[in-house]
């Protein structure tokens, strides 16, 4: 891919040091200039992890362990993110990455008005700023997500859960970042306004370019909105593609469990089979396939752990080479 403003390999991220929980494991992927790459598996599976470790937000006992991220601009040095510090690290993350939570509310701070928390976002990152320019880009802000100015003047909890998304969507705006990280931005939202929001982000990414790792474990959701596709599981993407390709011709059997485990937004009424079994614990794993025994097609090779070859992590597709 030319264009490809962030990329991440063989990005590993553990909890703890002794038994470490394996959260994110040799995860590498492209994102290309303006597209949506969404990310799908179930709770536990290290999405959220990845999240934090892309936007270098990792706290103890969270240890990047291996991999390196690269971010590039047209014309300019390519940034070796794991190597920023101090004020770099904190521009980097406002300008050129943003990231919208799953809860506004503990992104938003209870005891102050949307207009403040817009305008610390300016007074912190573009101080030369005068009051009148921050006054107008918040109100700018607030038109953009379709909030009526009016409500710079709200506190957080005087507004929907709706229109507090969006103002962490307004606040992600702010600078104008190349990407944003979207971890579970609209779950805690009913449907209709998830649609909305949805809606929203799709619109604004017209008007802005920016590119979006989008996270969640709706996997009809994210066929939706994403040009590609990584299903994680267990810490690791086992099947890469488009929407496309993985809604017509889904590969790994996780995700023929994942697609069948969900009810269309299309609206054709499957039942929701699930997928038998549970996760495995991250602290154990023991070198084999880790979705094997829930697997209905596991067979002698899947006691190796296969790898991400052509898009997909599973022995079924790749059982002639371990088998040589
Ligand atoms: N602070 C922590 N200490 C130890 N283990 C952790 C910590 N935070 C997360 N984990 C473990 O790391 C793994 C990945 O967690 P993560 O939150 O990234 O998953 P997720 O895919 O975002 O899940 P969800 O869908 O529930 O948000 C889990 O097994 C979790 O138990
Ligand atoms: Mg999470």
């Amino acid at each position: 891919m030319s264009d490809v403003v962030l990329s991440v390999q063989d990005l590993t991220v553990d909890y703890g040091l002794h038994d470490p929980v394996r959260a994110v494991r040799q995860v590498s992927f492209d994102l290309a200039r303006g597209e949506v790459l969404g990310i799908a598996g179930e709770s536990g599976c290290g999405k959220s992890t990845l999240a934090y470790a892309v936007t270098r937000l990792l706290r103890p006992p969270a240890r990047l362990t291996g991999g390196s991220i690269t971010f590039t601009r047209p014309g300019e040095d390519p940034v070796d993110v794991l190597s920023l510090e101090g004020d770099a690290l904190r521009a980097f993350r406002w300008r050129r990455i943003a990231m919208v939570f799953q809860s506004a509310m503990n992104s938003l701070n209870p005891v102050m008005t949307v207009r403040k928390q817009l305008a610390d976002v300016f007074a912190t990152h573009e101080p030369d700023l005068g009051r009148k320019a921050v006054e107008a880009r918040c109100e700018e802000l607030l038109d953009l997500v379709g909030i009526d100015r009016a409500r710079l003047s709200a506190y957080p909890h005087e507004l929907s859960g709706g229109m507090r998304q969006r103002v962490t969507i307004a606040m992600a705006l702010a600078l104008r970042p190349d990407v944003i990280v979207m971890d579970e931005p609209t779950t805690a939202l009913d449907v209709v306004v998830q649609r909305d929001i949805l809606d929203e982000i799709d619109r604004l990414r017209e008007l802005f370019g920016f590119a979006v790792v989008f996270i969640t474990h709706d996997l009809s959701l994210l066929l939706e909105i994403s040009d590609r596709l990584a299903v994680m599981y267990a810490g690791r993407f086992v099947e890469t593609g488009t929407s496309r390709q993985i809604l017509d011709n889904p590969q790994h059997p996780y995700t023929q469990g994942l697609l069948r485990s969900f009810p269309s937004l299309r609206g054709d009424r499957e039942a929701l089979r699930g997928i038998p079994g549970t996760p495995p614990d991250l602290a154990r794993l023991t070198g084999g396939c880790p979705f094997a025994p829930r697997c209905p097609h596991a067979f002698e090779p899947c006691t190796h752990e296969p790898e991400l070859l052509d898009g997909v992590a599973c022995h079924l597709f790749s059982s002639k080479a371990v088998a040589a």
